[in-house]
């Protein structure tokens, strides 16, 4: 049904210019992404796929023969907002009748019959596992139009892992390579095992060789994506065997990841951030919740204890690290007590960032079969009293750098002022400097001066 190809051979490099765009030939394709980086390079995927199968691109869904919309459920908001775009399709399928709707991504995959059922417009919908087919359904809806309503391919495959493709890289500095696909871990609120399936690391040497053709089109910093990047595991090597071989490409400057699990990262990856240079001192470690039977009900197998020794290891062995996490607010029995532990877990970590959420329910998770018994006004007073903590400490975070000297990546001109440059520092602080005769991707050591809001001002300093 599908061709599984495996490494060594032939990676396929995206056409620099989509053909149809420049020449006006072929049809166009307008691609609208929603949700999690991995949903980003999922798209991009997609456009190396249709611009080798001779489709073009369109800036707006308006021009386009195609519209593609990539979508999140991961929580209730990012589905309304999905279904939401979807409602809004129908006035693009009234003003040209034969332009092709796709749905992509986790709502298309968990919500097919549904999408069918309640939107007779869209013509395709496709889970995460099954983009390989999209230009061969889009060529045979196109040659014939009124073909059957609904064509549909969300088959979840074991090992796909689109590992031939480079995804369609959009310039910049920065990049994300996908290196393992779906999740095991099954926490209990959360919904994107259902949607994105069993866990697939890719081999390294693809890994390795993407990186490389990203370099050569100005790629400095690669950012490994996956559900759980500590689970990767191929012929023996594992996540920190990945991160040093990424690292040592001379071409690359940088290399970050994201996302870590508290159950499966070592002591080992913790130590090779540290005695490399090139590894980003910045780990994203959700801890969810700082109750221990709260950690149980969601199925996050370590207690507050456990993760607070990581913080420590890994602040031991990574020097000036910075940290950020997810948290959960209200999950089901959740009682102030047990949210305390949240917030004064937080206060102890003292993270520089951290993404904070309210629960909401999730089909096909074990979490949906509890109660949701926070009421929702409760929900809202924790988020808010963690997020005012968080915007505290964040500020003292930052304050802490100044007069402290880095070196930072140079991404651009400033938005602001194209007489500066704007770049990050290795823990992917924001930093303006003014402009000297470097280029994009040069790195550029600097001590920060002054703070504006989030954005450090800076002054190079001498080698
Ligand atoms: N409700 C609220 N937040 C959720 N997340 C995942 N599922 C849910 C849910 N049902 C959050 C987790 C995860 C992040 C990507 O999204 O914190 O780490
Ligand atoms: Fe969802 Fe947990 Fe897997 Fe993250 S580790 S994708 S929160 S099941």
């Amino acid at each position: 049904m599908h061709e599984f190809v495996t490494l060594n051979g032939n990676l396929r490099e995206p056409a620099r210019e989509p053909h149809a765009q420049a020449n006006g030939h072929g049809p166009l394709v307008f691609i609208q992404t929603y949700g999690c980086q991995m949903n980003v390079s999922d798209s991009q995927t997609i456009e190396t796929m249709l611009s080798d199968a001779g489709f073009g691109f369109a800036s707006r869904a308006d021009d386009a023969d195609v519209v593609l919309v990539n979508t999140c459920m991961i929580r209730e908001s990012a589905e309304v907002r999905a279904l939401g775009q979807l409602a809004n399709l129908s006035a693009l399928k009234k003003t040209n009748p034969s332009r092709v709707i796709g749905i992509l991504g986790c709502v298309a995959q968990a919500k097919r019959k549904e999408i069918l059922d309640s939107y007779p417009y869209v013509d395709m919908v496709i889970g995460p596992d099954s983009y390989r087919k999209l230009p061969i359904l889009l060529e045979e809806r196109r040659i014939t139009p009124q073909g059957t309503p609904g064509l549909l391919e969300t088959t979840l495959l074991r090992d796909e892992l689109y590992d031939d493709i480079v995804p369609r890289h959009h310039g910049g500095v920065t990049a994300f390579v996908t290196i393992i696909r779906g999740c095991d871990k099954f926490c209990s609120f959360c919904v994107v095992p259902r949607t994105r399936g069993r866990e697939r690391s890719r081999p390294l040497p693809s890994i390795l060789r993407e990186v490389e053709m990203l370099a050569d089109q100005g790629v400095r910093d690669v950012m490994l994506l996956g559900q759980n990047v500590d689970s990767y595991q191929w012929e023996g090597r594992d996540f920190a065997d990945c991160l040093l071989a990424v690292a040592e490409l001379p071409s690359i400057h940088r290399v970050r990841y994201m996302t870590s699990h508290p159950s499966d990262i070592t002591e080992k990856l913790l130590r090779t951030m540290g005695a490399h240079e090139k590894i980003c001192p910045y780990l994203h470690l959700p801890v969810q919740s700082g109750n221990n039977r709260i950690l149980e009900a969601m199925n996050r197998p370590y207690t507050r204890e456990h993760y607070l020794h990581l913080i420590e290891l890994a602040r031991k062995h990574v020097p000036n690290l910075a940290l950020s996490t997810d948290v959960i607010v209200g999950f089901p029995t959740e009682s102030d007590a047990e949210f305390e532990d949240t917030y004064s877990l937080m206060r102890e970590v003292r993270y520089d960032t951290a993404f904070t959420f309210k629960y909401s329910e999730r089909p096909l998770t074990k979490a949906s079969r509890m109660n949701d018994d926070v009421p929702e006004e409760i929900k809202v007073a924790r988020l808010e009293k963690l997020i005012e903590l968080q915007q505290q400490i964040a500020r003292e975070r930052n304050l802490e750098q100044l007069a402290r000297t880095t070196q930072i990546l140079i991404e651009g001109p400033s938005p602001k002022d194209a007489a500066m440059w704007t770049g990050r520092t290795p823990c992917f602080r924001p930093v303006v400097i003014s402009r000297n005769g470097e280029s994009v991707g040069d790195l550029v050591t600097v001590q920060l001066k002054t703070l504006n809001g989030f954005t450090f001002h800076a002054e190079r300093t001498p080698h």
